[in-house]
């Protein structure tokens, strides 16, 4: 998901919310590229936007303002044509909408409810996004039916209350690693790939690849995802999805020994043309690897 900032220092930069963008589309079972833009400001900012836009003159934790008007009872996954109208050529994505979120009331709640600022960040902007794809909970049942998504989108992204919450599938994996792609910075090869990298502890990381006009430093899909990873304290892995357009985008022989480094086991997936994909394993790519126990 593309992410439109406005934010007067970027506080919450640790929460990944472009993950959670793209978890919360594919929950929803959206796969084309999409954009919100999002405000973060505080207590009395949020009021008058509360004042102005709804007429209720009182701080909230989340506001949403979407761009698409979805039929009665109806959500963004049977709105392909309204959803469409919203294309940005600009963006090459589908504006859903505006969400504005109070990190005052962001620090309360987490302070409440017990939990790290960047869960509440990431549960205020998944559930101003799924107000953005036509959800609400005046109703009882559609209040369930919202927390579900939430849930479950949040889940996808490794972000959970639980501690044993089950972990993306191989099929979101590789839906994560096509969306990735859609980030890929490839103007020399035009050959664009995304990584999704699933860790032991169910985060997930992507990445997709960056050129550079001295060719030489472009980075792979694939490390991107993996020294995102590990910049942020993760160690262990248990699969990587790779995509890319016309042929099975397995990985290059930089990346399997990055890979080889971290997770000698782990299991590779990948995915190109019209959705064609294929499995495999780092022991199966990178036989008689060389690794840290190697130096031991
Ligand atoms: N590329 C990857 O991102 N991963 C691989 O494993 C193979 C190649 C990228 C690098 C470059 O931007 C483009 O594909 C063409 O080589």
């Amino acid at each position: 998901m593309k992410i439109e900032w406005e934010c007067s220092e970027n506080l919450f930069m640790d929460a990944p919310l472009e993950l959670v963008g793209d978890c919360c589309q594919l929950a929803e079972g959206l796969t084309l590229s999409c954009a919100v833009h999002v405000l973060f400001t505080d207590d009395q900012q949020i009021r008058i936007l509360n004042r102005e836009q709804r007429q209720v003159d009182r701080a909230t934790d989340v506001l949403s303002f979407p761009t698409v008007s979805y039929r009665e009872g109806r959500t963004a996954r049977e709105s392909g044509k309204r959803l469409k109208a919203e294309w940005d050529p600009e963006l090459s994505a589908c504006m859903l909408g505006d969400i504005v979120i109070s990190i005052e009331h962001a620090q309360a709640q987490a302070e409440e409810y017990g939990h790290s600022v960047r869960r509440e960040v990431c549960y205020l902007f998944a559930h101003g996004l799924f107000h953005l794809m036509g959800y609400d909970h005046m109703e009882e049942n559609e209040k369930k039916e919202m927390r579900l998504m939430e849930e479950k989108a949040l889940n996808m992204a490794g972000i959970s209350r639980e501690e044993q919450t089950p972990h993306a599938t191989d099929d979101e994996l590789l839906a994560l690693a096509r969306l990735a792609m859609t980030r890929s910075y490839s103007p020399y090869s035009h050959y664009p790939v995304g990584a999704a990298l699933l860790c032991k502890d169910g985060r997930v990381f992507t990445g997709c690849n960056v050129e550079n006009a001295s060719f030489g430093l472009t980075n792979c899909a694939e490390r991107t995802a993996l020294f995102k990873a590990v910049s942020e304290g993760a160690r262990e892995f248990e699969t990587i999805a790779i995509a890319s357009v016309a042929t099975p985008p397995y990985p290059c022989g930089a990346c399997r020994q990055a890979l080889n480094e971290f997770a000698p086991e782990l299991k590779i997936l990948v995915t190109w043309g019209e959705g064609q994909s294929a499995k495999t394993t780092l022991p199966e790519l990178l036989p008689h690897s060389f690794g840290p126990s190697d130096l031991a």
